[in-house]
């Protein structure tokens, strides 16, 4: 059930036949621009594109709004992966956890830092990570002594929070690290507390069309740990200190630019509105189409970030075929499974991932985002009904 605020906040007043948008960067720029425009001339008057005041005052604005103790800006959701890794020092040898069911990002990032992916198969209602099926491929990896497991980096599948408390107990049985792979949930919940809480680090992405999305290339690293924070700001520098020329450790440029942070800031003013309008889209999606077809199930007390709306459907082809010609777009995410990716089918264990090759061939993502209408919402729904209706 999503929250209270939810009902408080209206939806556009845009009529059913309006031009429908799978996302809508355009109508939330319009919105935004005047502020934006003042940013960029801020940014060019005191010239400083890398390390600008931009970046800390968006590291804190973003550690405040979640509780994160600290919050790291980097170049990339995908940097925001691998620098946690590096901080831990992980390398040839180490397995890491992740589901088999998400974009490839999260296993290249492991592979980059020269550990090993596990795959682990999702559960088929909620599309994250399956913790039974977690804790059975941690007990293998130990007992066939090859690799050291190191961490878990459950995803978080279209803005819905892994199950925290489960991966939680599991790591702690066996002492694994969590590093959550959050790039599709900034602003999702659970028990109370802000995904950037939910585990010691969160990694998140700003690619535009994420939940908090910026103008280009950008991500955060969110953690409960000073320290790490401290490393990691490190790491992004070229493992530099004080000293920028003078590197204390091995690090990369993973910097976040000044124009992306202020992007974000602007964003920010917008952003729980946004959210509250999303989650009012996802109860109406979740009323019209509940008993026609399998939607993604939210653990207990928790709320998604509303990244994307999907529904398992058959036919899928074909529905989308329809769909596109009354104008209703839709999306794919995904249809190939890590495992059966070229570059990673070396990594398939053996027997598959039944319930992350399933997915794939049954997913569907309808439109999601805050400049949708109620109307807009109704059309989608009865052509999707009927379309099915007719199948
Ligand atoms: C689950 C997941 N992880 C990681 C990433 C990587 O983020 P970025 O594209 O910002 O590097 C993405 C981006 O799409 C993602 O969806």
């Amino acid at each position: 059930m999503p929250d209270t605020e939810t009902f408080i906040t209206p939806l556009l007043n845009v009529p059913a036949d309006a031009p429908i948008q799978f996302f809508d960067l355009k109508s939330q720029q319009k919105a935004l621009r005047p502020a934006l425009e003042k940013r960029w001339s801020d940014i060019l008057d005191h010239g400083r594109y890398i390390g600008g005041p931009e970046i800390t005052e968006m590291e804190d604005k973003l550690s405040r709004l979640t509780g994160a103790v600290d919050t790291v800006a980097v170049g990339s959701g995908t940097q925001a992966l691998i620098l946690p890794m590096l901080a831990f020092g992980y390398g040839y040898g180490d397995a890491v956890f992740i589901p088999g069911f998400t974009y490839n990002a999260t296993a290249n990032a492991v592979l980059l830092t020269g550990a090993r992916p596990v795959f682990v198969d999702i559960d088929p209602h909620t599309f994250n990570i399956c913790p039974l099926d977690l804790e059975r491929r941690i007990a293998q990896v130990i007992q066939q002594k090859r690799l050291k497991p190191r961490a878990i980096m459950p995803v978080d599948l279209y803005g819905m929070p892994a199950d925290y408390p489960a991966i939680k107990a599991i790591a702690d049985k066996y002492g694994l690290q969590i590093i959550a792979d959050a790039a599709q949930s900034f602003g999702g919940r659970q028990k109370g507390q802000w995904v950037g809480t939910l585990a010691e680090i969160t990694a998140t992405s700003f690619y535009p069309t994420k939940t908090l999305g910026g103008y280009g290339d950008g991500g955060a690293i969110l953690t409960t740990s000073k320290s790490m924070a401290q490393t990691l700001r490190s790491i992004r520098w070229h493992g530099t200190g004080t000293d920028k020329k003078n590197s204390i450790r091995v690090g990369l440029n993973g910097r976040c630019d000044s124009i992306q942070s202020a992007v974000i800031l602007e964003k920010l003013t917008l952003f729980e509105e946004e959210r509250a309008r999303c989650l009012k889209i996802d109860s109406l999606y979740r009323a019209r189409l509940g008993a026609a077809l399998p939607l993604q199930d939210c653990p207990v007390d928790t709320y998604s970030a509303c990244g994307l709306f999907t529904v398992r459907v058959p036919h899928r082809q074909k529905l989308r075929a329809e769909l596109a010609d009354w104008g209703i777009p839709t999306a794919i995410y995904y249809d190939t499974p890590l495992h059966r990716m070229h570059a990673f089918e070396r990594l398939s264990p053996p027997g598959g991932l039944p319930a992350c090759e399933k997915a794939a061939e049954e997913v569907l993502s309808l439109p999601m985002h805050a400049y949708l209408s109620e109307a807009q919402i109704h059309r989608i729904c009865d052509v999707l009904l009927d379309c099915l209706k007719r199948m």
